[in-house]
């Protein structure tokens, strides 16, 4: 049993909870949203919440593999992103060069393997031999996956997917009729997560409650949880939080019976 201290919303009194460590989200996925407002509300630019959330980054992974989590995906940076201004795109394209090239070894020391889901090909050159030194020097971890999400869209991930099997099958390769949610799965960026594909939890931070483009196919049974908290306040009690309201909710994937994560 992991336990925790929570202020109850309603009473304001502090109390302890435990959390289930049979039930821990395999796969969680979190939308980091607040950066620009965590900066706002203390008059600093921007681009300090980038970096404060940068930090969060690294506490979060490390606490998440504690619980016990085997894939942790954050969507770092959208496909719409680009449309931020150049400045701001440019300091958020140099964070994964300053994440990886203070955090490697930690996330080493905690056995924690680095992916990346995303048009990779489109980053600046340093950021993606940032990425690719990262995976290559993590690979050989066997722990929590580390998933980024850089230039990554939910729709644009399904487009390509359907233009490859568009070209399978003009190929001679596949049979329309063969075409089913495994064929479709294999071809997303989420392919080598295998079982672990689909999120059971999503988080996004900072009180907005929509999806803006983020694993549009492999959140369709997961649970949401929405919080208050800018990316950059959230930390290891927010995330066991979240795991706990997790813990409180029946999945049922549809059926009847109520089946735990
Ligand atoms: C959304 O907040 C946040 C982003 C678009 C960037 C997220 C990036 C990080 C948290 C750092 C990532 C770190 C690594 C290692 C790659 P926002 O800017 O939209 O905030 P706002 O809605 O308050 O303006």
């Amino acid at each position: 049993m992991f336990s925790f201290l929570n202020k109850n919303q309603s009473t304001g009194e502090v109390e302890e909870l435990q959390l289930d460590e049979a039930n821990i989200p395999a796969h969680v996925a979190i939308i980091m949203d607040g950066n620009g407002r965590w900066a706002q509300q203390r008059h600093l630019p921007r681009i300090a919440g980038h970096k404060q959330g940068m930090d969060t980054v690294k506490t979060v992974a490390t606490a998440a593999s504690h619980l016990g989590v085997k894939v942790l995906t954050l969507y770092a940076f959208s496909t719409e992103n680009w449309k931020r201004p150049t400045a701001e795109v440019n300091y958020l394209m140099k964070l994964p060069v300053d994440f990886f090239g203070t955090f490697v070894p930690d996330l080493i020391k905690n056995n924690i393997c680095v992916k990346v889901m995303g048009y990779t090909d489109k980053l600046p050159a340093a950021t993606q031999k940032a990425v690719r030194d990262a995976i290559a020097d993590t690979a050989h971890c066997t722990g929590m996956v580390l998933n980024f999400a850089l230039n990554y869209g939910g729709r644009a991930e399904i487009v390509t997917a359907v233009q490859n099997l568009a070209e399978e099958v003009k190929a001679g390769r596949l049979d329309p009729a063969a075409i089913d949610e495994a064929a479709i799965d294999q071809r997303l960026m989420t392919a080598d997560l295998a079982d672990l594909r689909d999120p059971d939890l999503l988080i996004r931070t900072s009180g907005e409650e929509r999806l803006s483009n983020f694993m549009l196919w492999q959140v369709a049974y997961s649970e949401f949880v929405f919080t208050q908290q800018h990316w950059p306040d959230f930390d290891q009690t927010a995330l066991e939080q979240a795991i706990y309201e997790y813990q409180q909710r029946h999945r049922r994937f549809g059926g009847l019976t109520p089946a735990k994560g």
